[in-house]
C-alpha cells in the first residue's frame, strides 16, 4: 500500500554536520507515529524538512507515492498536512473563536466556518474559551487553540514539533488525550521529547540517533531496548528516560 507519507535516503547535511542521515520513514494513513530521539538526533531537522522549512540536501519526500521533495511549507499545507511548529502563531487581539476562524480563512461562507470553528473548539475541549482574547490564555491553553487552528482546516496529516514544551505534567497528560482522540481522524506525526508523553499516547515510535533511524516499534519494545536506554541515558541533560527505564 502506498504510504501517506514516505521519505527515501533523505539527507540534510549542514556543512560537515549530517543532521539527517539516509532516513526511510513510513507513515500509513491514519496512523499515529512518534519521532523521538536525544538532543541533537536531527529530530527538528527532519521537521523542517517534512514541512518544507528546509530543502533536503538529498533524497526524496513521497505524500501518496507523489513526490512532493523542495516544495514550499504553503504548497504542502495545500495537500492537506497540517503543521505545527514551536514558533507562537497567534494574533493577540484576537479572540479564541476568531483565530481558529482565521485558519478557516478560504472558506468564505461565514456560518459554515464559524460552525466549524467551534466544533473544533469542542473537540478539543476548550468551547468554554471561544470569547476568551488569547493574549490572556495560559500557555497549555495557548497551545491548545494553536492546535485547533492547525486542525480546523480538516488536515489528512498533521505534524507537530514538540507539542507539550513548556507543559505542566496535567497540560502533557491532556495534551496525549487530545492527540489520541485527534488520531480516530486524522494521521499525525509528532516529534517530541517528552518520555511520559510518548508513553501515554503509546503507538509506534522511531527513534533517531546522530540523524539516522536507530530503531522503530511499537512504545514498549523502544522504551525497553538497551540501544535506546543508552543513548539517552548518555546524555546528562536528559533524564527524562530515567523515570520510566
Ligand atoms: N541550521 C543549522 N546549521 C548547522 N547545524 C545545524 C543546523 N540545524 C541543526 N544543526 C545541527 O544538526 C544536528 C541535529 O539538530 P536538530 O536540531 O535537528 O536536533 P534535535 O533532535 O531537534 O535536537 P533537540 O532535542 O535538542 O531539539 C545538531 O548537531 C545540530 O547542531
Ligand atoms: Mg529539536
Amino acid at each position: 500500500m502506498t504510504a501517506l507519507l514516505a521519505t527515501e535516503h533523505l539527507t540534510m547535511r549542514f556543512g560537515g554536520v549530517v543532521a539527517v542521515d539516509d532516513v526511510d520513514l513510513n507513515v500509513a494513513d491514519g496512523e499515529l507515529r512518534c519521532l523521538i530521539g536525544p538532543n541533537g538526533a536531527g529530530k527538528s531537522t527532519l521537521f523542517k524538512c517534512l514541512t518544507g522549512q528546509i530543502k533536503p540536501s538529498a533524497g526524496r519526500i513521497l505524500w501518496r507515492g507523489r513526490d512532493i521533495t523542495g516544495l514550499e511549507s504553503f504548497e504542502i499545507a495545500r495537500l492537506g498536512v497540517g503543521i505545527k511548529t514551536q514558533v507562537p502563531s497567534l494574533f493577540d487581539g484576537l479572540t479564541v473563536l476568531e483565530s481558529v476562524r482565521l485558519a478557516l480563512r478560504r472558506e468564505a461562507r461565514e456560518r459554515v466556518a464559524r460552525a466549524r470553528a467551534m466544533a473544533t473548539l469542542e473537540q478539543l475541549g476548550i468551547a468554554d474559551l471561544a470569547q476568551h482574547a488569547t493574549a490572556l490564555l495560559a500557555h497549555g491553553q495557548r497551545q491548545l487553540v494553536e492546535l485547533a487552528m492547525v486542525v480546523a482546516p480538516a488536515p489528512d496529516l498533521i505534524i507537530l514539533d514538540e507539542p507539550t514544551a513548556g507543559m505542566s505534567a496535567e497540560e502533557t497528560a491532556r495534551a496525549a488525550h487530545v492527540i489520541r482522540a485527534l488520531n480516530a481522524s486524522h494521521a499525525i506525526i509528532v516529534v517530541e521529547h517528552d518520555m511520559p508523553f510518548i508513553r501515554a499516547i503509546a503507538k509506534k515510535v522511531t527513534v533517531l540517533h546522530q540523524g539516522r533511524v536507530l530503531m522503530e516499534d511499537d512504545v514498549a519494545s523502544v522504551l525497553a531496548d538497551r540501544r535506546v536506554q543508552d543513548v539517552y541515558l548518555g546524555k546528562a541533560a536528559d533524564a527524562s528516560l530515567k523515570v520510566i527505564a
